[in-house]
């Protein structure tokens, strides 16, 4: 049976990422025997230059029918003018919106072969095995805007339904693995994160009570990721907290460009994607880590469609390349040699047919 796994490179590295990941899509379907569809559509500022709209119908539709979504990166320096409502981002916006994508994962497992990459000690990344549950669907970035010269507001709504809904995500895959979950809120200062820790604070005990919970404020979780960062197990958190915190706790692992995410409704369909940005200052140099993105659709393959062997065997092929002394330059130390984005994805897609 065929099964359509949307394409949506987008802007920057974008293109160059999806196209290593469609390479090594295409390993899988040889090594495995699959058929996958893989139709390409515009997102972000690709949509806004061709259909002027960063999330065109076509492309809606595409996704639409799609068991799964592969996504590049949005966003350039090219459409800083472009109003908020038409700007790239919020083509990604509409996208979760669309497919009702609520819980973002974000999986931070540092590559101890990588560990001279990062800035943080090595003996403090040793057993680093952290899940960022991300709410993605509501709070700030989705909430009432307004804009006058003078003054600006953005309102963060959330709801008890919205929290319950997440938690039970993060509840669910703390039992998978080391049955601990971190809230992270700022219930000190902000309503929305009173809400959040209370809801969390029935929810937990009740429905998974055999579950440690542990509530920490936004600035000290930003602190502890670097201080204790093995001390975590799942991590949940709304919308843009959890932005920035796994921003900063790809740091771990590295590099940003390691670091691939998952992002599901109630549903099978979801949506995948690296958690870096477009970086439009390196594309179209073939200076881009692919990883990330190949990261991503081996989540894709194990969530979306079921397929734990093949996505077990992209893992295992970013592992051996890694492990053969392979690096793009962002995770590269000194005296590497650095390869290019696109050689780096053929090795990758090779190891898989090996
Ligand atoms: C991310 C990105 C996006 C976000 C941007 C591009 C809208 O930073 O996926 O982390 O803020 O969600
Ligand atoms: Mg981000």
């Amino acid at each position: 049976m065929q099964s359509t796994i949307a394409i949506l490179p987008g802007d920057g590295i974008g293109a160059e990422v999806t196209r290593e990941a469609v390479k090594v899509l295409r390993a899988v379907e040889q090594k495995f025997g699959h058929d996958f569809a893989l139709p390409e559509a515009l997102i972000g500022g690709a949509g806004l230059d061709a259909e002027n709209d960063p999330f065109p119908q076509q492309t809606a539709d595409i996704c639409a029918d799609a068991a799964a979504v592969l996504l590049g990166a949005v966003g350039g320096p090219k459409w800083d003018s472009v109003p908020t409502e038409s700007r790239p981002e919020k083509g990604l916006l509409r996208l979760r919106a669309a497919l009702g994508v609520f819980a973002n994962l974000r999986p931070v497992a540092p590559h101890p072969i990588l560990s001279g990459a990062s800035p943080i000690r090595a003996d403090l990344l040793q057993g680093v095995d952290i899940m960022v549950v991300r709410e993605l669907t509501g709070g700030i970035y989705f909430g009432k805007k307004e804009r006058t010269a003078d003054s600006a507001t953005d309102v963060c709504t959330y709801t008890r339904p919205e929290i319950e809904r997440v938690l039970r995500i993060a509840g669910k895959l703390a039992q998978g693995r080391k049955n601990k979950v971190t809230s992270v809120d700022k219930s000190n200062v902000l309503e929305t994160s009173r809400l959040w820790r209370e809801v969390t604070e029935e929810l937990m005990p009740r429905e998974f009570a055999s579950v440690e919970l542990e509530h920490l404020l936004v600035d000290a979780a930003a602190m502890h990721l670097l201080s204790r960062p093995a001390d975590f197990d799942v991590i949940v958190t709304e919308n843009m907290f959890g932005d920035i915190l796994t921003d900063e706790a790809s740091m771990l692992a590295g590099s940003m460009g390691m670091l691939p995410s998952a992002s599901l409704n109630e549903g099978s369909v979801g949506l995948y994607e690296p958690i870096h940005g477009s970086a439009p200052d390196i594309a179209g140099q073939d200076k881009a880590n692919p990883c990330a993105t190949i990261l991503s659709a081996a989540m894709l393959l194990r969530l979306s469609l079921g397929l734990e062997d093949e996505s077990a065997a992209i893992e295992a092929a970013v592992n051996t390349v890694l492990s053969n002394g392979l690096r793009t330059g962002d995770i590269a130390a000194k005296g590497d040699q650095v390869v290019g984005t696109a050689a780096m994805g053929d090795a990758i897609a090779a190891a898989i047919t090996a």
